[in-house]
Protein backbone atom coordinates (compact mmCIF):
# COMPACT_ATOMS: atom_id res chain seq x y z
CA UNK A 1 0.00 0.00 0.00
CA UNK A 2 1.38 3.33 -1.09
CA UNK A 3 0.02 6.96 -0.33
CA UNK A 4 0.49 9.67 -3.08
CA UNK A 5 -0.74 13.60 -2.65
CA UNK A 6 -2.42 14.24 -6.49
CA UNK A 7 -1.97 18.45 -6.86
CA UNK A 8 -2.66 17.88 -10.88
CA UNK A 9 -4.88 16.42 -13.08
CA UNK A 10 -7.08 15.64 -10.71
CA UNK A 11 -10.02 14.78 -13.09
CA UNK A 12 -8.30 11.34 -13.57
CA UNK A 13 -9.87 10.54 -9.92
CA UNK A 14 -13.71 11.72 -11.03
CA UNK A 15 -14.61 7.96 -10.84
CA UNK A 16 -13.62 7.40 -6.94
CA UNK A 17 -14.57 11.01 -6.43
CA UNK A 18 -18.64 10.53 -7.36
CA UNK A 19 -18.66 7.53 -4.52
CA UNK A 20 -17.46 10.13 -2.11
CA UNK A 21 -19.78 12.92 -3.69
CA UNK A 22 -22.43 12.32 -6.35
CA UNK A 23 -22.65 15.35 -9.03
CA UNK A 24 -19.54 16.03 -10.86
CA UNK A 25 -20.89 19.59 -10.68
CA UNK A 26 -20.84 19.73 -6.36
CA UNK A 27 -17.28 18.20 -7.04
CA UNK A 28 -16.13 20.68 -9.15
CA UNK A 29 -16.64 23.00 -6.64
CA UNK A 30 -13.63 22.06 -4.32
CA UNK A 31 -11.57 20.05 -6.87
CA UNK A 32 -9.40 23.01 -8.32
CA UNK A 33 -8.44 23.85 -4.98
CA UNK A 34 -8.02 20.12 -3.26
CA UNK A 35 -4.72 18.24 -2.18
CA UNK A 36 -5.84 14.84 -3.34
CA UNK A 37 -4.42 11.79 -1.54
CA UNK A 38 -4.98 8.62 -3.40
CA UNK A 39 -4.18 5.10 -1.73
CA UNK A 40 -3.01 2.68 -3.86
CA UNK A 41 -2.80 -1.30 -4.19
CA UNK A 42 -0.81 -2.80 -6.20
CA UNK A 43 -0.68 0.38 -8.20
CA UNK A 44 -4.09 0.47 -8.70
CA UNK A 45 -6.01 3.90 -6.69
CA UNK A 46 -8.86 2.32 -4.17
CA UNK A 47 -9.17 5.01 -1.95
CA UNK A 48 -9.40 9.12 -1.97
CA UNK A 49 -9.23 12.12 0.00
CA UNK A 50 -9.67 15.37 -1.30
CA UNK A 51 -8.57 18.48 1.33
CA UNK A 52 -8.48 21.98 1.68
CA UNK A 53 -7.60 24.84 3.35
CA UNK A 54 -10.21 26.85 5.12
CA UNK A 55 -7.64 29.52 6.94
CA UNK A 56 -4.69 29.39 8.62
CA UNK A 57 -5.79 27.17 11.24
CA UNK A 58 -8.16 24.57 9.47
CA UNK A 59 -8.43 22.37 7.11
CA UNK A 60 -11.30 20.82 5.61
CA UNK A 61 -12.14 17.37 3.92
CA UNK A 62 -14.41 17.70 0.91
CA UNK A 63 -14.27 14.24 -0.09
CA UNK A 64 -13.37 10.62 1.38
CA UNK A 65 -14.46 7.27 -0.68
CA UNK A 66 -13.08 4.15 -1.17
CA UNK A 67 -14.36 1.50 -4.16
CA UNK A 68 -17.02 -0.88 -2.61
CA UNK A 69 -14.66 -3.96 -3.58
CA UNK A 70 -11.74 -2.43 -1.10
CA UNK A 71 -14.06 -1.33 1.72
CA UNK A 72 -13.81 -2.53 5.17
CA UNK A 73 -10.05 -3.18 4.81
CA UNK A 74 -8.82 -0.12 6.75
CA UNK A 75 -8.09 2.25 3.57
CA UNK A 76 -9.87 5.03 4.77
CA UNK A 77 -9.14 4.73 8.40
CA UNK A 78 -4.95 4.97 7.47
CA UNK A 79 -6.03 7.78 4.74
CA UNK A 80 -7.75 9.88 7.35
CA UNK A 81 -4.60 9.21 9.72
CA UNK A 82 -2.15 10.00 7.07
CA UNK A 83 -3.98 13.45 6.22
CA UNK A 84 -3.94 14.34 10.06
CA UNK A 85 -0.34 13.37 10.68
CA UNK A 86 0.46 15.56 7.07
CA UNK A 87 -0.96 18.55 8.31
CA UNK A 88 -1.06 18.46 12.10
CA UNK A 89 1.90 20.88 12.23
CA UNK A 90 0.54 23.39 10.69
CA UNK A 91 -3.19 23.05 11.68
CA UNK A 92 -4.91 22.93 14.30
CA UNK A 93 -8.16 21.23 13.46
CA UNK A 94 -9.89 19.19 10.38
CA UNK A 95 -13.68 19.75 9.76
CA UNK A 96 -16.14 17.56 7.30
CA UNK A 97 -19.80 17.93 6.44
CA UNK A 98 -21.75 14.89 5.23
CA UNK A 99 -24.92 13.69 5.45
CA UNK A 100 -27.17 12.62 8.10
CA UNK A 101 -26.11 8.57 7.59
CA UNK A 102 -25.60 6.50 10.87
CA UNK A 103 -23.04 4.62 9.21
CA UNK A 104 -20.70 7.16 8.11
CA UNK A 105 -21.21 9.27 11.34
CA UNK A 106 -20.18 6.94 13.61
CA UNK A 107 -17.01 5.87 11.07
CA UNK A 108 -15.80 9.13 11.90
CA UNK A 109 -17.04 9.63 15.27
CA UNK A 110 -14.45 6.22 15.57
CA UNK A 111 -11.66 8.34 14.00
CA UNK A 112 -12.21 11.19 16.92
CA UNK A 113 -14.79 14.03 15.09
CA UNK A 114 -17.22 15.34 16.92
CA UNK A 115 -20.65 16.64 15.89
CA UNK A 116 -20.60 20.89 15.90
CA UNK A 117 -23.60 21.68 13.59
CA UNK A 118 -26.27 20.67 11.54
CA UNK A 119 -26.93 23.00 7.44
CA UNK A 120 -30.28 22.56 7.48
CA UNK A 121 -31.62 20.91 3.39
CA UNK A 122 -28.14 21.28 2.07
CA UNK A 123 -28.72 18.15 0.30
CA UNK A 124 -31.99 19.82 -0.63
CA UNK A 125 -31.34 22.87 -1.87
CA UNK A 126 -28.02 22.24 -3.51
CA UNK A 127 -27.77 18.86 -5.48
CA UNK A 128 -30.52 18.25 -8.38
CA UNK A 129 -31.77 15.00 -7.63
CA UNK A 130 -32.71 13.29 -4.41
CA UNK A 131 -29.93 11.42 -2.33
CA UNK A 132 -30.53 8.25 -0.88
CA UNK A 133 -27.53 6.59 1.53
CA UNK A 134 -28.70 2.98 3.27
CA UNK A 135 -32.33 3.33 2.44
CA UNK A 136 -33.04 7.33 3.83
CA UNK A 137 -32.69 10.31 2.08
CA UNK A 138 -29.96 12.85 3.04
CA UNK A 139 -31.65 15.93 3.57
CA UNK A 140 -29.42 17.96 6.10
CA UNK A 141 -25.44 18.62 5.95
CA UNK A 142 -23.92 17.27 9.28
CA UNK A 143 -20.66 19.32 9.92
CA UNK A 144 -17.72 17.35 12.35
CA UNK A 145 -14.06 18.51 13.85
CA UNK A 146 -11.50 17.33 14.96
CA UNK A 147 -8.49 18.64 17.29
CA UNK A 148 -4.98 17.67 15.39
CA UNK A 149 -3.38 18.90 18.27
C1 LIG B 1 -16.94 5.69 4.26
C2 LIG B 1 -15.85 4.96 3.45
C3 LIG B 1 -14.95 6.01 2.80
C4 LIG B 1 -15.03 4.06 4.38
O1 LIG B 1 -13.97 3.51 3.59
P1 LIG B 1 -13.24 2.14 4.00
O2 LIG B 1 -11.94 2.09 3.26
O3 LIG B 1 -14.16 1.01 3.85
O4 LIG B 1 -12.98 2.42 5.56
P2 LIG B 1 -12.29 1.50 6.65
O5 LIG B 1 -12.10 0.11 6.10
O6 LIG B 1 -11.13 2.22 7.20
O7 LIG B 1 -13.41 1.50 7.77
C5 LIG B 1 -14.64 0.84 7.50
C6 LIG B 1 -15.70 1.47 8.35
O8 LIG B 1 -16.45 2.41 7.55
C7 LIG B 1 -17.83 2.27 7.90
N1 LIG B 1 -18.66 2.94 6.93
C8 LIG B 1 -18.93 4.25 7.04
N2 LIG B 1 -19.74 4.63 6.06
C9 LIG B 1 -19.99 3.55 5.31
C10 LIG B 1 -20.76 3.36 4.14
N3 LIG B 1 -21.46 4.36 3.58
N4 LIG B 1 -20.78 2.13 3.58
C11 LIG B 1 -20.09 1.11 4.15
N5 LIG B 1 -19.34 1.28 5.27
C12 LIG B 1 -19.28 2.49 5.83
C13 LIG B 1 -17.96 0.78 8.06
O9 LIG B 1 -19.12 0.51 8.81
C14 LIG B 1 -16.69 0.44 8.86
O10 LIG B 1 -16.91 0.68 10.22
P3 LIG B 1 -16.31 -0.29 11.36
O11 LIG B 1 -14.82 -0.13 11.27
O12 LIG B 1 -16.90 0.25 12.61
O13 LIG B 1 -16.77 -1.66 10.98
C15 LIG B 1 -16.47 4.04 2.36
O14 LIG B 1 -17.45 3.20 2.97
C16 LIG B 1 -17.13 4.78 1.20
O15 LIG B 1 -16.47 5.12 0.22
N6 LIG B 1 -18.44 5.02 1.31
C17 LIG B 1 -19.18 5.70 0.27
C18 LIG B 1 -18.83 7.18 0.23
C19 LIG B 1 -19.08 7.87 1.56
O16 LIG B 1 -20.12 7.66 2.18
N7 LIG B 1 -18.11 8.72 1.97
C20 LIG B 1 -18.19 9.41 3.25
C21 LIG B 1 -18.92 10.68 3.16
S1 LIG B 1 -17.96 11.92 2.29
Amino acid sequence: MEIREIRENKTEFMDLLLIGDEEENMINRYLDRSTLFVVYDSGKPVSLCAVIKIDSDTIEIKNLATFPEYQNKGYATKLLNFVFDRYKENFNSVILGTGENEKTLNFYKKCGFVQTRRVKNFFTDNYSHPIFENGKQLVDMIYLKKSLT
